[in-house]
């Protein structure tokens, strides 16, 4: 059997950092209040200039060099975004194009918080068929964009950012002890559209739009749909929280991620977070944190390790990956 092996990692952020009191200069909230909540201290804003392909292709471009691979070897690219520069064409198509790719396919993917996972499962599923040779999966957001700055209640939680991985097909013995992509889950429910959605459109208001939540009403649909997923990757396999090196869950709030890590029996030490630097990067989010956790030795060739996220939509899901 063919499995998708995980053959490198990069990242990219924006240099400018925006702090709570820089917000709390301008909107009526507190470091405090912030910090309690969600956990997160700062956040990366895209500069003029900075979009969410320009962030894409550079996490793309330090995934490639981190697996010692070229371009000109990957013969599929999926960007996850819920902030496309434009509507069309896709992000995707147009990072081949900067990485100098005319062969194999490129699409954007659309999950929003979840879109990594979807994309890596999607992903894995061309390469372990025999459709794809070598992918890039990339998240790659700009949320900046659709926030309204003026509601002290969402725009406090997100930032932009984007990170990648590069995985190929290789043979692998079809048990757990093969490297690679090793189980995925992705769910989504659309009844709950309206708990977390963009309220514009080329069909609605012909704006972009901002970004609109029911930040309780998310907060209890994750910590239940995140168990959920993470449940039917453990009775798949046969594994428990304890078999878990390294969980690196969506970053969308410290007490989501706690909540979580609590019920599945993973111990705060294997837990990778980032959300306190990067806030909520959306589909960005995942890929960022793996390849911090890779870069500075925590997540070695041979560890397990877990991925979930949950996102407007309702979407969800988990991945269990052997580095
Ligand atoms: N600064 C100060 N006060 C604020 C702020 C702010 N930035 N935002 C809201 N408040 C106020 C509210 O107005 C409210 O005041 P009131 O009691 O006078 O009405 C009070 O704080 C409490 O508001 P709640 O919304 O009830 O606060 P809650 O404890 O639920 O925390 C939060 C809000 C952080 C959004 C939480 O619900 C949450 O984390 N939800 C999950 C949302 C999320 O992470 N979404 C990301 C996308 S989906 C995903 O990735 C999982």
């Amino acid at each position: 059997i063919l499995r998708s092996v995980l053959r490198g990692s990069g990242s990219y952020l924006p240099a400018q950092i925006v702090s709570n009191a820089d917000l709390a200069k301008k909107i009526d909230t507190t470091d405090e209040w912030i910090v309690q909540r969600t956990g997160i201290r700062e956040r990366r804003i895209a500069a003029e200039g900075e979009t969410t392909a320009t962030l894409g292709l550079k996490a793309a471009q330090a995934a490639l060099a981190d697996a010692g691979m070229d371009a000109s070897e990957i013969d599929l690219i999926i960007v996850a975004t819920a902030t496309p520069d434009n509507t069309f064409p896709a992000t995707a198509t147009q990072i081949q194009a900067e990485l100098g790719i005319s062969h194999g396919a490129a699409f954007d993917l659309q999950a929003v918080c979840s879109g990594f996972v979807f994309g890596l499962a999607t992903a894995d599923k061309f390469l372990t068929s025999g459709a794809a040779k070598a992918a890039l999966v990339i998240g790659a957001e700009t949320f900046s964009r659709i926030l309204d700055w003026e509601d002290r209640t969402t725009c406090v939680l997100f930032g932009d950012g984007a990170g990648a991985v590069v995985l190929t097909a290789e043979p692998g013995t079809g048990t757990l002890a093969d490297r690679g992509v090793l189980t995925t889950h992705i769910r989504s429910d659309g009844r709950y559209a309206n708990k977390l959605y963009v309220d514009g459109g080329p069909g609605s208001t012909k704006t972009v739009g901002f970004l609109r939540m029911e930040g309780r009403e998310v907060f209890k649909h994750a910590v239940v749909n995140l168990a959920e997923t993470v449940r039917h990757t453990f009775e798949e396999t046969g594994l428990s929280g304890d078999d878990i090196d390294w969980f690196v869950p969506h970053q969308a709030n410290r007490r989501i991620i706690d909540a979580t890590a609590h019920k599945l029996g993973i111990g705060e030490e294997r837990v990778v977070i980032t959300v306190d630097r990067h806030g909520n990067t959306s589909a960005a989010s995942i890929p960022l944190a793996l390849a911090e956790a890779h870069a500075d030795g925590r997540i070695k060739r041979g560890q397990l390790v877990l991925i979930e996220a949950m996102g407007g939509g309702f979407t969800w899901g988990s991945a269990l990956i052997r580095w």
